[in-house]
């Protein structure tokens, strides 16, 4: 098994591009099954989640290759519409499938995704909100049979009871070749949806509202292939913006989405970073220790701040002057890489969902264990600035999400080695 070493303490400086993002390349690939003729993706981060969902297209039938950060998917002989559930085990977010499945051919049979490093993760809503759309679904031991009576599902108005982000993009994904209209209200307005609609509709998809609440889509026969550049990993840039925080480093984001970050980047201000924003570049200096973010800095849904931008931001003010505190408002168990923070020196008390992290002088390098894709990240983090050695095992979480994160904290001079 791979392990990360860091020798911590170097300032990040550099310039770094942004990889594709890794959670609009997920529903995007899957939506490309809905299409009869090539989709050409290009900025699809060269990521082991990317590759699972490269291999559930194969196996339904598609012809998916991948090279140079493009990926081509030709779905015109889908064939099977049913997943192994080894397939759907690989990637937790294969139930983003269902949607896409179900929109080509009206049938499907997936796997109940198990509990996962973020605590359960349910699909009620997803569930019920297809049930609306006339889809009939039966659970058989760990399997979900969904078969679309008079095979076309069939537009509706769902009110998602929270904006879930999968619920939403697999009723987009079942609408967008539906008989009629499906309005989603409380749907989710994070910005990979609208990357999600933005290609659909480039296949001759009807949609609007899409980056708001209400969505409205007007199912058509059938959508067509066509040529789609990634939108930028904004998850990604707050970990490297992060990294460079907290090593008083100074870095350039090159193809960074600003107005999608600003969020992040928003409460990373309150630090007393200086950060300079033009179009697609994001400039930040750190230069200085860190302060304590004032405000309790809470995870929402999109525009709040992001929950997968909670441990990076959480590592780097391990070592900040003052105390912070965090609230996680959308998963159960997202505090599980405080244990590995607390190795390397750090002051953090969870209580339920409520984090409370006192800055201490400085880190110190330990071997830790990657919990999971954003948890792995906030320990490199941690791991970079503090002085020493680190060790981080369980590396597999953090090649879900970025793309050689090695290589790219080292071309920002960075001691970071994969063994
Ligand atoms: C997506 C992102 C993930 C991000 C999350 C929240 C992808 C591949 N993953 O995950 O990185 O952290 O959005 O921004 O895009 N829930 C239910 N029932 C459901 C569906 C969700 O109770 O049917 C709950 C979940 O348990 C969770 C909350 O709703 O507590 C938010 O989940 P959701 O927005 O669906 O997240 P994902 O789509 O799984």
């Amino acid at each position: 098994m791979q392990k990360f070493i860091i020798n911590g303490g170097r300032r990040l400086r550099g310039e770094l591009a942004l990889q594709g993002s890794k959670n609009s390349s997920l529903p995007i690939m899957a939506a490309a099954l809905l299409c009869f003729g090539e989709c050409t993706l290009h900025s699809c981060p060269a990521l082991t989640d990317v590759y699972a969902a490269s291999r559930i297209l194969n196996f339904v039938g598609c012809k998916c290759t991948f090279s140079d950060n493009t990926a081509v998917i030709d779905s015109s002989a889908v064939g099977s519409t049913a997943v192994p559930e080894g397939l759907m085990r690989e990637m937790r977010s294969s139930i983003i499938f269902m949607g896409a499945m179900l929109g080509r051919t009206g049938e499907c049979t997936v796997s109940v995704p198990g509990g996962c490093e973020l605590g359960p993760r349910p699909i009620d809503m997803h569930l019920s909100a297809l049930r609306k759309m006339g889809i009939d679904i039966r659970e058989n031991g760990g399997d979900i049979i969904c078969r679309a009576f008079g095979g076309r599902a069939k537009g509706a108005k769902i009110s998602l009871a929270f904006p879930s982000v999968g619920a939403t993009e697999n009723v987009i994904l079942a609408a967008v070749t539906a008989e009629g209209e499906t309005v989603i209200n409380n749907a989710a307005r994070e910005p990979e949806i609208c990357d999600l609609c933005s290609f659909l509709r480039r296949c001759g998809a009807d949609i609007s509202g899409d980056g708001e609440s209400r969505i409205i889509i007007n199912g058509k026969k059938q959508l067509h292939g066509c040529e789609y550049t990634i939108m930028p990993d904004r998850i990604a840039g707050a970990t490297y913006l992060s990294m460079a925080a907290a090593t008083k480093g100074e870095i350039i984001l090159t193809n960074a989405c600003v107005p999608e970050m600003e969020p992040f980047i928003s409460v990373l201000e309150q630090t007393g970073c200086s950060i300079y924003t033009s179009e697609n570049r994001i400039y930040m200096r750190s230069g200085t220790r860190l302060r304590a973010v004032r405000d309790r800095i809470r995870t929402m849904p999109h525009p709040g701040f992001p929950t997968d931008a909670q441990a990076v931001l959480m590592a780097a003010l391990t070592a900040a002057d003052g105390t912070s505190v965090f609230e996680e408002n959308i998963f159960d168990c997202r505090y599980r890489h405080t244990d590995a923070l607390l190795k390397m020196g750090a002051d953090i008390q969870v209580l339920g969902k409520v984090a409370v992290v006192k800055g201490v002088e400085k880190l110190h390098g330990a071997n830790v264990e990657a919990t999971d894709l954003r948890g792995g990240a906030a320990m490199a983090v941690a791991a970079l600035c503090a002085e020493g050695c680190s060790e981080i095992t369980k590396i597999c979480h953090i090649d879900r999400g970025y793309e050689k994160m090695e290589e790219a904290v080292r071309l920002l001079g960075g001691e970071m080695r994969r063994s």
